[in-house]
């Protein structure tokens, strides 16, 4: 498994393995790697010659009071869990390789980034949509991997690759759960064990919602005030964002007809949670 922290020495790698007709596997992560990200680089092994991974923690996509200072890292932990799948290898560029001097280029996918985290969180989905921008070109992979937890961030990646018609596939895989149906997540490490006791609720709820749509509740009110008051009865649970919106444009619906949505975002003091699960009409 090779470590690559120059752009240049990537392009080099890749070209390499290029000439010798082998498909490019992606799965761009910020590391503190979990089964989440593990899973997505064992599809990408499955289905690539040559499995890349990207460990960059993006600080384009951080707000002025979100955790960039105190995200988790462990680039030593990150490399043996890499290893275990195994991947080809793994781009760890500095900050300044990626955002030299002078950088002023950016990528703004409009109307998917204006709901949900993108509302809660104003410039992530811009500093998300630029390093996957940036990494795509400099990977240039056949296949790019992403969880679906992060439901929102893989629309915005799906829109970008088709308006800048980007010449890879986007792959889309389910989120992994602790055995308590908590989505995995880094910032999972950041919860006290009161709030580790309380944050499964989060799933639950989303469970209950699409059992009561299976049952054929399908006005969207009451199952956001369904998973809202359920959420909100946990112990140390502030909702951020509960929303139920229509596949895959994210409009504002009355009634479930179609695929949609429902999509969580959930603090626990200082821990920001996301999750969510797709009703079917
Ligand atoms: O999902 C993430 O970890 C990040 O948003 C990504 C896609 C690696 C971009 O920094």
């Amino acid at each position: 498994m090779q470590l690559l922290t120059e752009i240049a020495r990537v392009r080099q790698f890749v070209g390499e393995n290029r000439r010798q007709g082998k498909s490019i596997g992606f799965v761009p992560t910020m590391g503190y790697l979990h089964e989440g990200h593990l899973e997505l680089m064992r599809q990408a092994r499955r289905q690539c010659d040559v499995v890349i991974i990207s460990i960059f923690v993006n600080p384009l996509q951080f707000g002025p009071s979100e955790d960039f200072n105190r995200y988790p890292r462990d680039l030593e932990r990150d490399l043996k869990l890499a290893a275990t799948v195994p991947v080809d290898a793994v781009f760890y560029p500095e900050a300044a390789e990626m955002y030299p001097p002078g950088y002023s280029t950016h990528v703004d996918v409009t109307g998917l980034t204006d709901c949900l985290c993108g509302r809660s969180r104003p410039g992530h989905f811009r500093g998300v949509a630029t390093v996957v921008t940036k990494l795509f070109n400099i990977v240039q992979p056949d296949r790019a991997y992403f969880g679906q937890k992060d439901a929102q961030q893989v629309l915005v990646i799906r829109r970008l690759v088709e308006d800048l018609n980007l010449p890879l596939e986007i792959v889309t895989v389910p989120t992994v759960r602790e055995a308590d149906g908590l989505a995995m997540s880094s910032r999972n490490v950041y919860l006290s064990p009161p709030e580790r006791a309380a944050a499964p609720v989060i799933y639950q709820s989303l469970l209950n919602a699409r059992d009561a749509v299976r049952q054929g509740e399908k006005n969207v009110t009451r199952l956001e005030e369904l998973v809202q008051r359920q959420i909100s009865s946990a112990p140390g649970a502030q909702i951020d964002y509960c929303e139920i919106r229509a596949l895959p444009n994210l409009e504002r619906i009355q009634q479930i007809s179609g695929p949609a949505l429902l999509a969580v975002a959930v603090r626990f003091g200082q821990t920001r949670l996301i999750d969510n699960i797709v009703l079917e009409g």
